[in-house]
C-alpha cells in the first residue's frame, strides 16, 4: 500500500472536540495534523464533497475477534487470517484505535472461542510485525475474577507493551450483569448452541463454588498486578453501592456497563468514566435486561460508548445520540467515542481533530438515520 502521510483534505464538515466547522479543511504533514481552518485551505487538496470528517474512533471493549476465529459453532478459522479480516471490519467501522478484548478465563464451555488470550495476542502481534494491519491495536485483558488460574494467566500476559487495560469481571449467576439468573440461562442457551437444563444446572453450581473459592483472593491479586504494571483498571457490570465503593478504592479508570442507574451516576460523580454499550443505544435497551444507555445519557452520566459485539454500532450510536438526548450535541457525542476513551487509557496523541494530534481521520457520509464510512486514515496513511 502506498504511503500518503502529507496531504490536504477540504470541503468537509469538521467535528472538532468542542465545536463544528461547517466547511473546512485539514492539512496533514508526516501523519500529524498540521493545520485546521475554515474555507478552502492551502494548495490543491482532496475535495470531500461536504461529508463529515471525524476523528478516528477509539474502541476500548470489543470481543468481536472471537466471531472471526469461530465463524460457526465449533468451527475454528486460522487465527492470523481471522485477525486480518477482523482488523478490516474494525477499520471500515471507523475505528482507528482498538483494544482487542481478550478473555482471561479458563471456561467450562468447550465450544467457546474465548479463553485463548495468549494465542490471540500472539496472532495480533504477528499481524502487526508483518504489516498486515490497517489500524492501531492494543490489548484489553478481560479477567474473570472467580476462576482458577486467572491471576497467573494475567501475570503471564500483562508485561506485553500493548496491554492498555485490565477489567475485573464476575459473571457468577446472581451477580452483576446476571443478577437475574434466568437471563444468564437464556444467554447460554442461545450462545452455546443449546445446553440442556441439567448441563446449565451443573455449570451454575460450579460457578457458585468458584465464586466462593476464588473471588476475594483473585480480586486482590489482579488489582495488585495492574498497579505494579501501571495498567489502567476497568470495573465491569457494577450494580451495588459496594461495587461503586470498590471501584473508587481501587482507582478504577472506567466502569464498563454499570447495570443500575444508581451505580452509574455514583461512578460518574466520583470521576470514573462510565462506559455503556452502543448496541444498547441503537437497539433502545439492554439485552441483559439492565439499564438503557439512552436513559443514562439523559442524566449526563454517559462518558464513553463501546461497540461491544457490533463494530459498526459505535459510529451509528454516536451520530444518533444528539437526536435522542438533548444534552449531547454532535461534538459531545463524538467525544464519547474518541477523545474520552483515548484519555482513559493515556493515549493523549489522538482522539480529536486538533493540531499536533495523529492524523487518525474518518470520512462519513450520512443519509437520514444511516451512515457509511467512506475513507479512513490511520496516522495519515489511507487504510480504507
Ligand atoms: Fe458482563
Amino acid at each position: 500500500m502506498s504511503e500518503l502521510n502529507s496531504f490536504v483534505v477540504k470541503n468537509a464538515r469538521l467535528i472538532l472536540a468542542d465545536r463544528m466547522i461547517e466547511c473546512g479543511y485539514v492539512a496533514v504533514e508526516n501523519g500529524v495534523i498540521a493545520e485546521i481552518g475554515e474555507g478552502a485551505g492551502p494548495g490543491q487538496g482532496f475535495d470531500l464533497g461536504g461529508d463529515l470528517l471525524l476523528p478516528g474512533l477509539v474502541e476500548l471493549h470489543t470481543d468481536h475477534l472471537e466471531a472471526h476465529v469461530m465463524p460457526r459453532p465449533k468451527v475454528y478459522w486460522d487465527v492470523v487470517a481471522a485477525v486480518v479480516s477482523y482488523d478490516a471490519q474494525i477499520a471500515t467501522s471507523g475505528i482507528t484505535t482498538v483494544l482487542d478484548s481478550l478473555r482471561v478465563w479458563r471456561d467450562e464451555i468447550a465450544e467457546d472461542a474465548g479463553c485463548q488470550a495468549a494465542e490471540f495476542a500472539d496472532a495480533i502481534d504477528h499481524a502487526r510485525r508483518n504489516s498486515l494491519l490497517r489500524i492501531d491495536h492494543f490489548i484489553h485483558l478481560r479477567c474473570e475474577v472467580p476462576t482458577a488460574g486467572v491471576v497467573e494467566d494475567t501475570a503471564a500476559l500483562i508485561g506485553r507493551p500493548e496491554v492498555r487495560l485490565l477489567s475485573l469481571m464476575d459473571h457468577t449467576p446472581g451477580q452483576r450483569q446476571f443478577r437475574d439468573p434466568v437471563k444468564l440461562r437464556d444467554y447460554y442457551r442461545g450462545k452455546s448452541g443449546g445446553m440442556t437444563d441439567a448441563q446449565l444446572d451443573a455449570l451454575f453450581e460450579r460457578r457458585l463454588e468458584n465464586h466462593a473459592q476464588y473471588s476475594a483472593e483473585n480480586y486482590g491479586g489482579l488489582v495488585d498486578l495492574a498497579a505494579r504494571h501501571r495498567a489502567p483498571l476497568a470495573s465491569h457490570d457494577d450494580t451495588t453501592a459496594q461495587h461503586v465503593q470498590d471501584a473508587i478504592r481501587d482507582q478504577v479508570a472506567v466502569a464498563e456497563f454499570p447495570t443500575t442507574m444508581e451505580a452509574a451516576i455514583a461512578l460518574h460523580e466520583a470521576g470514573i468514566k462510565v462506559m455503556m454499550g452502543a448496541p444498547n443505544l441503537v437497539r433502545g435497551g439492554s439485552h441483559s435486561g439492565n439499564i438503557a444507555t439512552g436513559d443514562l445519557a439523559h442524566t449526563g452520566a454517559l462518558d464513553v460508548l463501546s461497540s461491544d459485539y457490533v463494530p459498526s454500532s459505535l459510529l451509528l450510536a454516536a451520530l444518533r445520540l444528539p437526536d435522542l438526548v438533548d444534552n449531547y450535541d454532535l461534538p459531545a457525542a463524538i467525544r464519547t467515542v474518541s477523545k474520552t476513551p483515548a484519555e482513559v487509557i493515556g493515549l493523549n496523541d489522538r482522539g480529536e481533530i486538533a493540531v499536533g494530534k495523529r492524523a487518525d481521520l474518518i470520512l462519513v457520509h450520512r443519509a437520514g438515520d444511516a451512515a457509511a464510512v467512506r475513507s479512513v486514515w490511520s496516522g495519515g496513511r489511507r487504510v480504507a
